[in-house]
């Protein structure tokens, strides 16, 4: 149990506490009752006790809670019959300085629909641009959260949010470190990239040294028998963006497989969430399964409510939201965390159920790490 204190501990091997304080003192070691322990001497204890300490991460203990309530997170539901296209779920990556907040404005603005609605975006973190590929509409989602601090977090909270990461190289200053580090996350990640070789109206900017420096890296252009597209643009004058649309779409057709059931309970990431003032806790989340609709009972990390309203990037009501959709959502009764998965459960009783769980989880880890001793990872099966 994370967080446990020995009393926890020895509720849970059915031992009391007080001989386990005995059996730590012997073993060198002087705690309480109450204190919590670290993993390693829980193992020890477990040994002498002939119980078998298994460590999980915070996902498996996560997945074990809503086991409990016989939920799970993380699968289409049904069969190949319900699945339908998604929009790819793009995130942009580079260096510092290369031009990653720019090119996600500059995208904002080639927006189709951006222009019906008057131009009027609000940054919500994330936003979908619609673009019109071989005479058809396209969305793309992109999480406007810029550099790869959004793509490492949710990563490290096993969320995998991103279908495509665009890797943006400025061409005056070529592959930097940030670049590699940013393309290893990609790959470590499994996402395809699609390169945006950025400022070419600037002097001394060099696209072709570009493509030679990230080959070595084993992203071969497709103009030198490779797969990976590699697209010329400036996100200040706007040079190329469409042409940047037009390969996200294309290099989702050819290598993705981008489908879920939007007929299911919605389910999905926090992006981005904080207190407003007037509105209380705020929530941009990516639905990724299911299609979330106003007055659904949501449970997000440790915060749950009622959507009360949703917002698009506009700034516009909608009453719903399919998967790949990002959506401010209004209602909640905390702020997430970003990266907690959402999602969607019978009603508000057994969403505030598993929050509180959750937040007594997040308490006690805390409470573990304030008495100056290691947060505990461990689960104790028997
Ligand atoms: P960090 O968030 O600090 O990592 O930087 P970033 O990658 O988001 O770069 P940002 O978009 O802030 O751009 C950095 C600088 O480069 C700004 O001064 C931009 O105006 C400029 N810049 C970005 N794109 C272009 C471009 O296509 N051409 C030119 N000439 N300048 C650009
Ligand atoms: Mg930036």
């Amino acid at each position: 149990a994370r967080g446990a204190s020995l009393t926890d501990f020895a509720d849970k091997v059915g031992v009391d506490a007080a001989s386990l304080v005995q059996v730590l003192f012997h073993m060198g070691e002087m705690v309480t009752a109450t204190q919590s322990v670290n993993d390693e001497t829980l193992q020890l204890l477990g040994e002498e006790l002939n119980y078998d300490v298994q460590v999980v991460s915070p996902e498996d203990e996560d997945r074990e809670l809503l086991e409990s309530f016989s939920l799970e997170f993380g699968e289409d539901e049904g069969d190949e019959a319900d699945l339908a296209a998604r929009p790819p779920v793009v995130t942009v990556m580079g260096h510092v300085d290369h031009g990653k907040t720019k090119l996600l404005d500059a995208l904002r603005k080639a927006n189709v629909a951006a222009k019906e609605a008057g131009g009027i975006t609000q940054s919500i973190g994330a936003y979908q641009v619609v673009t019109e590929v071989d005479g058809n509409e396209r969305a793309i989602t992109f999480i406007d959260t810029p550099g790869h601090e959004a793509f490492t977090a949710m990563r490290a909270r096993g969320a995998q949010a991103t279908d495509i990461a665009i890797l943006v190289v400025a061409a005056d200053d070529g592959v930097m470190p940030q670049t590699v580090e940013a393309l290893n996350h990609a790959k470590a990640a499994d996402v395809p990239v699609v390169v945006a070789v950025n400022k070419i109206d600037k002097e001394g900017a060099d696209s072709t040294k570009v493509r030679g420096q990230l080959t070595e890296y084993g992203l071969v252009p497709e103009e030198y028998g490779g797969d990976t597209m590699f697209i010329d643009v400036s996100a200040k004058a706007e040079i190329g963006l469409d042409a940047l649309l037009e390969a996200i779409v294309l290099t989702a057709d050819a290598e993705l497989d981008l489908r879920a059931n939007p007929n299911q309970r919605a389910e999905g990431l926090a992006i981005e969430a904080h207190l407003d003032r007037g509105r209380g806790p705020v929530a941009t989340v990516l639905v990724q399964r299911g299609t979330l609709r106003v007055g659904d009972s949501l449970v997000a990390g440790p915060a749950f409510g009622r959507v009360r309203a949703m917002l698009d990037e506009f700034g516009e009501n909608i009453q719903e939201a399919t998967p790949s959709r990002p959506a401010l959502v209004l209602g909640l009764t905390a702020v997430p965390g970003a990266g907690d998965n959402f999602m969607v459960v019978e009603d508000d009783r057994l969403a505030r159920q598993i929050a509180e769980k959750r937040e007594a989880r997040e308490r006690n880890a805390l409470l573990a790490k304030r008495s100056g001793r290691r947060t505990l990872e461990d689960f104790m099966s028997s």
